[in-house]
């Protein structure tokens, strides 16, 4: 079971693609426990980003827990891929899935942790009945495709009520966060019932890798 407590994690879109080992190193020795994958097609969001090679080769290079983010139409063709390529966590997107128990399962009886992600302007309805079996729900904080966006601030109010909803059922669902998280908008996304906060470019734009880390983090603990 995934460790309900406050994490930063680092999302490897923003980090040099030509020097990953070296950036992937920096931040492990940072603290990182967790590293943030994001998986684009081109077609379920507006941006490429990298497949199931490029996990495989991270996954050579660190022990730490890869949290792979599927922003891609049809995820259940690729499920299996995903987990032998080294994925611990994978999230798929409750736009992109018609038989979402079944995606989910199948995730969880790969071995991974099963995660759903919601798109900004995707209710937490949608959500709802899946919620008890999920490891993880990923709350959209921007719309997906890029790294560097604003932090939409409605979002923070979706946090609260899918706090409140998971402490009234009792679950043990960890909330994420990912999008335009910096050094302004960490303390009222922890406030409002976050656990695991994705950055990219506040932990990898301006390669103070290390310090960023730590700073993020300490807005968090
Ligand atoms: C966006 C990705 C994010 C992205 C976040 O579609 O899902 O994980 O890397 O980037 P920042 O932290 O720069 O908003
Ligand atoms: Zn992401």
């Amino acid at each position: 079971m995934l460790a309900k407590e406050s994490l930063v994690v680092p999302s490897l879109l923003s980090a040099n693609f030509a020097n990953l080992e070296r950036d992937i190193k920096r931040i492990e020795s940072a603290g990182a426990t967790i590293l943030h994958l994001d998986v684009m097609d081109g077609h379920f969001v507006p941006n490429i980003s990298f497949g199931t090679n490029v996990v495989k080769a991270i996954n050579a290079t660190t022990d730490v827990i890869l949290d792979t983010h599927l922003m891609i139409e049809n995820p259940d063709h690729f499920l299996e891929q995903f987990r032998d390529a080294g994925s611990d966590i994978l999230t798929v997107h409750v736009e992109a899935c018609t038989h979402l128990y079944r995606t989910i399962t199948r995730i969880k009886d790969l071995g991974m942790n099963a995660g759903v992600s919601i798109n900004p302007a995707t209710s937490l309805n949608t959500i709802e009945e899946i919620l008890p079996f999920t490891d993880l729900i990923l709350v959209m904080s921007v719309n997906p495709g890029f790294g560097g966006q604003k932090f939409i601030e409605s979002s923070l109010q979706k946090i609260i009520s899918l706090s409140k909803i998971i402490k009234e059922k009792n679950l043990t669902t960890i909330i994420e966060v990912d999008g335009g998280i910096d050094l302004s908008t960490a303390k009222e996304v922890k406030d409002a019932g976050a656990h695991y906060f994705v950055a990219g470019n506040a932990i990898f734009g301006n390669g103070n890798i290390e310090n960023n880390y730590s700073l993020l983090t300490s807005l968090i603990k």
